[in-house]
């Protein structure tokens, strides 16, 4: 049907086999558009292509790898919309997190957002959409996440910063920054490692923090939403979009009871 919101549209999507990659990629379809997933779980690439349809079409990228994302850039005839969500966490004191754990987590969802926006520019044609995915830990205070925070900020900072740039070529570039999302399924992703350092100390002040105002997490549909509306909004550009059940608001501690959303 013509007035799908994606009909026509190509996308990219990374972070494809995970919580909210998928529920994106599963909209994008449906709403009349083509995506490629990416990711390194072919096992997984290949069942959430089957369940989506023939639109539907997957990639092995490893973000944390320049050649891997350009030798998949190179095969792309256009994009309209790219999503980036590949990424995983750090989290632990300050004094037991080894900076290179850090770095490698840049390394991935912070460099390998910028590696695959560059390398799929070129393919942009006539204007289009980039959405970089960050994290509530930007706005309010999470115990022991402090390179989680930062690595948050970074790619905050970094939309605001391209979506400026790439203006004058018609390409809007958004954020959307999570609260707490859980997996559709549990352990339904092949989620990149959270690295866990000095847990007893870490975890029990970070797992409270995780609550929120609406006191529920965030139905990964509504990131797919998100999508929507930013595609929709044609003068959105240089936002970041807060799905965080209202934790970015304040950081009073609250009780830790946290309906889960599936
Ligand atoms: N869920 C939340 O509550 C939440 C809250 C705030 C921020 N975030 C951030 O938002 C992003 C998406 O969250 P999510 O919950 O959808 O994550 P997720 O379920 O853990 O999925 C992350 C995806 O990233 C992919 N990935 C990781 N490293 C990769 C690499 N080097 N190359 C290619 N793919 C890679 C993984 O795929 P493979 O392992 O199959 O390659 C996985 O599918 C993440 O950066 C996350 O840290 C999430």
């Amino acid at each position: 049907m013509s007035d799908q919101v994606f009909t026509n549209m190509k996308a990219v999507v990374s972070g494809a086999t995970g919580t909210i990659g998928r529920a994106i990629c599963q909209r994008i379809v449906e709403d009349g558009g083509s995506v490629v997933l990416l990711g390194r779980n072919e096992e997984m690439l290949k069942k959430a292509v089957v369940e989506m349809g023939s639109q539907a079409s997957y990639a092995i990228v490893d973000i944390d790898d320049d050649d891997s994302v350009e030798a998949f850039a190179r095969t792309l005839d256009r994009v309209d919309i790219l999503v980036c969500t590949a990424g995983w966490t750090v989290i632990g004191p300050v004094d037991d997190v080894p900076v290179a754990d850090a770095v490698d987590m840049f390394n991935a969802r912070f460099f390998g957002q910028c590696r695959l926006i560059k390398s799929a520019l070129p393919k942009f044609d006539n204007g289009g959409l980039i959405v970089m995915c960050s994290g509530v830990a930007t706005d309010a205070y999470y115990p022991n996440y402090g390179f989680g925070t930062a690595v948050c900020s970074a790619i905050d900072a970094y939309a605001h910063h391209i979506a400026v740039e790439l203006a004058p070529r018609k390409i809007r570039v958004n954020s959307i920054s999570p609260g707490w999302t859980v997996p559709v399924e549990p352990n339904s992703n092949s989620a990149g490692p959270t690295r866990v350092f000095a847990p007893e100390k870490a975890m029990p002040a970070f797992n409270t923090a995780l609550d929120s105002p609406l006191h529920e997490t965030i139905p990964p549909e509504e990131f797919a939403d998100a999508l929507v509306f930013m595609t929709r909004a044609k003068h959105l550009t240089g936002e970041i979009v807060r799905l965080d059940a209202g934790r970015g608001l304040t950081d009073v501690p609250f009780d830790g009871f946290v309906e889960i959303n599936r």
